[in-house]
């Protein structure tokens, strides 16, 4: 399967400054949108400033009416566990912009994770168009982890790359966390794929994984290309210190 390998790099000096590059994205792709627009989101702490941001600033400027919102992966926590990356979303951004039931899509942690997987990847194909057999997002947000994980794929988990499955379980490494993950034949199948990355402790892996060195393939991040062209990476100036 052929990747167009180009991206685009955006170096912010500020989580602010990242965050309105972000929003101006979502300007662009959502408001110019001709049907429903729909999101995966990430997890972890940084979004959370993003979605502070993007409710506080952009409640009026990105036509959210038209947006369906998606997880990219879950923690196997009830909504209510502080650990919920819907949680995190729903407190952030979603009921700040009055966002309706019926466009938030939760994947319900709180069930068996193998059941759950099944099911919310039955509701994806419902949801979504397909293209190349595979439900297409417009737009994939992904964080990176120092290890070079993303969304829930881990480094000790890479068959979760090529897995035929949409939606499929994990484990957190070191915590042993049960997480639900989309695997990369789906992030790679969107139409736009946008890694938020911040702080210094990222700088390295962030190094690896965009200039290729060493052993970048070890890690899971490094096989995200998208076939549609519109990759990004939007960085803060910490997490861009060691990318020349
Ligand atoms: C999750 C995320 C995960 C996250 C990275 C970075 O559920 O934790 O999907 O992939 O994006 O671990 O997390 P931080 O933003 O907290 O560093």
């Amino acid at each position: 399967m052929g990747f167009i390998v180009n991206y685009k790099i955006q170096i912010s000096e500020s989580v602010e400054e990242l965050s309105e590059q972000f929003a101006q994205l979502l300007i662009e792709k959502v408001n110019n949108s001709k049907d429903d627009f729909n999101i995966a989101l990430s997890g972890g702490s940084t979004p959370k400033n993003i979605f502070n941001y993007l409710a506080a600033h952009h409640h009026n400027t990105i036509r959210w009416h038209k947006v369906k919102f998606f997880w990219g992966d879950e923690r196997c926590v009830p909504p209510n566990d502080s650990e919920s990356n819907y949680k995190m979303a729903y407190e952030a951004l979603l009921s700040r912009l009055q966002i309706p039931d019926s466009n938030i899509f939760r994947i319900r942690g709180e069930n068996d994770p193998q059941n759950e997987a099944k099911e919310y990847s039955e509701i994806v194909v419902k949801q979504l168009p397909q293209i190349n057999n595979i439900p297409k997002f417009d737009l994939i947000m992904l964080g990176l982890g120092e290890d070079g994980h993303t969304a829930s794929i881990f480094p000790n988990q890479k068959n979760l790359l090529d897995s035929d499955k949409i939606y499929a379980t994990a484990v957190h490494p070191e915590t042993g966390q049960k997480r639900i993950t989309l695997t990369g034949r789906v992030i790679n199948n969107a139409l736009i794929i946008v890694f938020i990355v911040t702080g210094n402790n990222k700088a390295k892996v962030v190094d690896k994984i965009i200039n290729q060195k060493e052993n970048y393939k070890y890690y899971p991040a490094s096989s995200i290309k998208s076939q549609s062209g519109e990759l990004y990476w939007l960085l803060d100036k910490l997490a861009a210190l060691q990318i020349k």
